[in-house]
């Protein structure tokens, strides 16, 4: 979830706003977000916009860590089982006295705790695996999700490049694109910044992730429609191709006009001045 500071002005400042007027889908949060911005980008005037991404010129936003809105109305949150019942079981420490573990892990680590409580009829290594059997899905369909959305800023960037005739709606197709864009990747971030991959809530999750990929896959189809059905063929082949290698890419490395020109996304951004690495790995240099 996306949780942004209100302005000074608008009261006491630092104060987090959650975005849970509208409710707790990814729809409604993307809605919240309408008119709580000042951009001016056509089509997205009064949105919030967290980062413009730089090869399809998209308003973006960023999800950031949505646990609760996904757990809510899942499996659990419906139930009343909250977030310490499964995070920080008790465990008794001198064989008396009861105190809730304060460390925050993985409660596949603690499954007798953590779920036998509630579980008892069930083994540990089932429960295990009915955890894994979601992750696993959810992981699939969440790398489905990216590489449409991938697809869809590369047909963005195709057709806002196009030179031939275009489509006599180019401009409304090309905002109505840009927006499907924002929303599919919107809710696949939902899932990718989520933390639980899945089990918090897998019909939700593996909803979101389907709704993300219809998004891309319709931006993708009003990209081609406003280029006139041009860019098509362009659009074919493995994602690999399309995408820059990611692994490949740092701030020092955009430091090099040789890199920027390496690759056709590459181009998009700025180059950097020349400066000493702040940081190698986790480690502080300067
Ligand atoms: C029914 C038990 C249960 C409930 C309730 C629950 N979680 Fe989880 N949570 C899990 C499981 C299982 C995982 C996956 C762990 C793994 O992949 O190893 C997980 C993963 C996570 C992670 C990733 C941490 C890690 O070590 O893997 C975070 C963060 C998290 N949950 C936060 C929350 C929050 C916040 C809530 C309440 C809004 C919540 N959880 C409710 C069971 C639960
Ligand atoms: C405080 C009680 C409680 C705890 C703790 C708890 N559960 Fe549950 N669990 C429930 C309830 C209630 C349901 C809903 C179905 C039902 O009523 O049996 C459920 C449903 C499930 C389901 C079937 C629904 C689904 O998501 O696929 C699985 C699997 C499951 N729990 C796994 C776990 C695991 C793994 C843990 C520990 C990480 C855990 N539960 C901890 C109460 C609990």
């Amino acid at each position: 979830m996306e949780y942004y500071f209100q302005d000074k002005t608008l009261g006491p400042a630092a104060k987090v706003t959650f975005p849970w007027d509208n409710g707790f889908t990814p729809e409604d949060s993307y809605e919240y977000y309408k008119d709580k911005g000042s951009t001016a980008v056509p089509g997205f005037e009064g949105n919030f916009v967290d980062w413009t991404h730089a090869v399809s010129k998209t308003p973006m936003l960023k999800a950031q860590h949505p646990e609760f809105e996904t757990w809510i109305d899942g499996p659990h949150g419906a139930a009343g089982v909250t977030c310490a019942d499964c995070h920080m079981p008790y465990i008794r420490v001198d064989g008396k006295k009861k105190i809730s573990s304060h460390h925050w892990t993985s409660p596949l680590k603690t499954i007798e705790q953590s779920c036998l409580q509630c579980h008892a009829d069930k083994q540990p290594e089932y429960l295990k695996e009915r955890v894994l059997f979601t992750q696993k899905r959810t992981w699939e369909q969440l790398l489905i999700a990216q590489e449409n959305s991938v697809r869809a800023h590369e047909a963005i960037r195709l057709a806002s490049e196009y030179e031939g005739e275009r489509h006599p709606d180019y401009d409304s197709l090309m905002i109505q694109a840009r927006e499907l864009i924002r929303k599919g990747q919107w809710f696949w971030d939902m899932v990718s910044a989520e933390n639980s991959v899945g089990f918090h809530n897998p019909v939700k999750v593996v909803e979101t992730l389907a709704r993300s990929q219809q998004y891309s896959n319709e931006a993708v189809r009003l990209a081609i429609q406003a280029a006139n059905y041009a860019i098509g063929p362009e659009l074919e082949g493995d994602i690999k191709d399309i995408v820059p290698p990611i692994m490949e890419h740092s701030r020092k490395l955009q430091q090099s006009q040789a890199h920027l020109d390496s690759h056709k996304w590459l181009r998009y951004l700025p180059l950097l001045p020349p400066a000493e690495p702040l940081w190698d790995g986790q480690e502080k240099l300067r």
